[in-house]
């Protein structure tokens, strides 16, 4: 889908565009029509009520500029948010593309509903996000995607909206598209490739560490929990390097299990199948990087993915084995199911000490007790740092990708305290389980500021999911819209 802009909206197009709100009776930016076209349109406005989501499209006859005026409500305005734009564009898409359109053309809202940048950016990623359809593996392919013109008046400052907005959405794409890659066909050596492959084209350093390294530079959790597959364990460092040269980097870990079977602590068999999307934190972390190299943000970011696939095997690791971690603290295994926080552990002890980072941000779905706690459309969040935390909570706010924070009190570090080794892997019993999960990860590390975000219940769609026309069904992308909001408001 081609991205365009048009400042009137007189320009010739298969379908117009525009959103109503409640209780009003006009289509926001229209301009004029003829008196005939201009009753129909205003029939369509009140049969529509302005109701978030629907959609009344009116055909125009005779030669006009637009074969046809599609009215998209967005509900009452003192209910608008800063999703309602997104939501409502991804469906004006999907309808676009229903209809066979080669493109379409949705003006944008005035700046008492949105900010116009922000309702541009919101409209783009919306569109975009919303025609994403994983058929890789299908013989049957969705239609092709629609091209879009964007009416607003032009600047600079919406010309740079625009091209951060497709870099975004393309990022979060990314992330949806290997997240719903099937286990058999998305190995560790897959991820790495998918890293060499962005890298390669934007100019970041890309080092994959592999198995027999692994072992020899002491990266006991990744090997550990590599063991019992045939798909090898790897380590991947994506570097993007164009901020000042002694400016310290932000780091990014995501957890990419490319299967979870729990090991030798099997899961039980009903929804196993989701467990290929337990390498969702690492697609985010490559989504991030892929679209901060494409715009080419002036700071310092490092992407470092742990992946590796949990299988039961005569080689597998067990419960009572003790390995000693990257930071030199050991660990006793009590369930091999606690996989995540062991390759999380070695990574952000890796960036933390070849890095000095001024933050370490980490991304896993790392517990079904974040699930319990707070739900499918809220990430759980614990950080060593309020500062930091704040950041996120802002960004959180602007983008609608929701966070909310746990407590990390001394307590739960006592929790994962063990008789025989450093730490243990698990909690008492099921208290807690995602603090104690960040209780474990918080000991990989001295004092570098760090927030964790356990995306368990909000990296795929799961049954509790709030419907929203940009997140077909698979994988979210959750996280690459928030932390990219963030790097650019560093
Ligand atoms: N990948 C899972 C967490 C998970 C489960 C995410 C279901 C999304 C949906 C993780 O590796 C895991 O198995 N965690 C265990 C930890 C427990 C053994 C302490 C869990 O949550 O049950
Ligand atoms: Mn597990
Ligand atoms: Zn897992």
């Amino acid at each position: 889908m081609k991205i365009k802009t048009e400042s009137s909206t007189k320009k010739k197009t298969q379908m117009l565009c525009g959103f109503v709100l409640e209780k009003t009776n006009k289509v926001l930016g229209l301009g004029k029509y003829d008196a005939k076209t201009t009753s129909a349109i205003n029939q369509s406005v009140r049969d529509n009520e302005g109701k978030l989501g629907r959609i009344s499209i009116v055909p125009v006859p005779g030669k006009k500029p637009a074969q046809r005026i599609l009215l998209a409500g967005i509900g009452k305005k003192e209910d608008l948010s800063k999703d309602t734009i997104r939501g409502v564009s991804g469906k004006i898409a999907l309808k676009a593309r229903e209809l066979k359109l080669k493109e379409f053309s949705i003006i944008t809202p005035p700046s008492f509903v949105s900010e116009q940048t922000l309702a541009v950016t919101q409209i783009i990623e919306g569109a975009k996000m919303a025609l994403y359809k994983f058929d890789k593996f299908k013989a049957e392919k969705a239609d092709e995607s629609p091209d879009l013109t964007v009416i607003v008046s032009k600047s600079n400052k919406i010309s740079k909206a625009i091209k951060t907005a497709q870099a975004v959405a393309d990022g979060a794409i990314f992330t949806k598209n290997v997240g719903n890659m099937p286990p058999n066909e998305c190995t560790p050596t897959t991820m790495a490739n998918f890293a060499k492959t962005i890298s390669k084209k934007n100019k970041m350093k890309c080092t994959v560490i592999s198995k027999p390294e692994l072992k020899k530079r002491g990266f006991g959790g990744i090997t550990a929990v590599g063991q019992g597959s045939k798909n090898e364990p790897k380590l991947i460092i994506m570097e993007h390097n164009r901020g000042p040269r002694n400016e310290k980097p932000i780091v990014l870990v995501g957890k990419a299990v490319t299967f979870d079977t729990g090991g030798i602590s099997l899961k039980p068999g009903a929804n196993m199948d989701e467990m290929k999307f337990d390498k969702c934190g690492g697609c985010t972390v490559l989504g991030i990087m892929k679209a901060v190299s494409e715009l080419r943000l002036p700071i310092n970011v490092i992407g470092i993915v742990p992946s590796v696939e949990n299988m039961p095997d005569g080689e597998s690791y067990r419960p009572g084995d003790i390995i000693k971690l990257y930071s030199g603290k050991t660990a006793e295994i009590l369930n091999t199911d606690a996989e995540g926080r062991l390759i999380l552990a070695d990574a952000m002890a890796y960036g933390e000490k070849h890095y000095s980072p001024k933050a370490i941000i980490d991304f896993a779905t790392l517990t079904g007790a974040c699930i319990i706690a707070l739900g499918t459309n809220v990430a759980g969040m614990v950080s060593n740092n309020e500062k930091l935390a704040d950041k996120i909570r802002d960004a959180s706010k602007r983008t609608t990708e929701e966070v909310w924070e746990l407590p990390l009190n001394q307590d739960f570090m006592d929790q994962i305290k063990s008789e025989v080794a450093d730490m243990k892997n698990i909690g008492i019993g099921r208290a807690a389980g995602t603090i104690t999960a960040a209780a474990f990860l918080r000991n990989a590390i001295k004092d570098t500021p760090w927030t964790h975000l356990d995306i368990a219940g909000v990296a795929w769609n799961q049954p509790a999911t709030k419907e929203k026309s940009y997140n077909p069904k698979g994988a979210t992308g959750f996280g690459v819209r928030l932390i990219l909001d963030y790097l650019q408001n560093l």
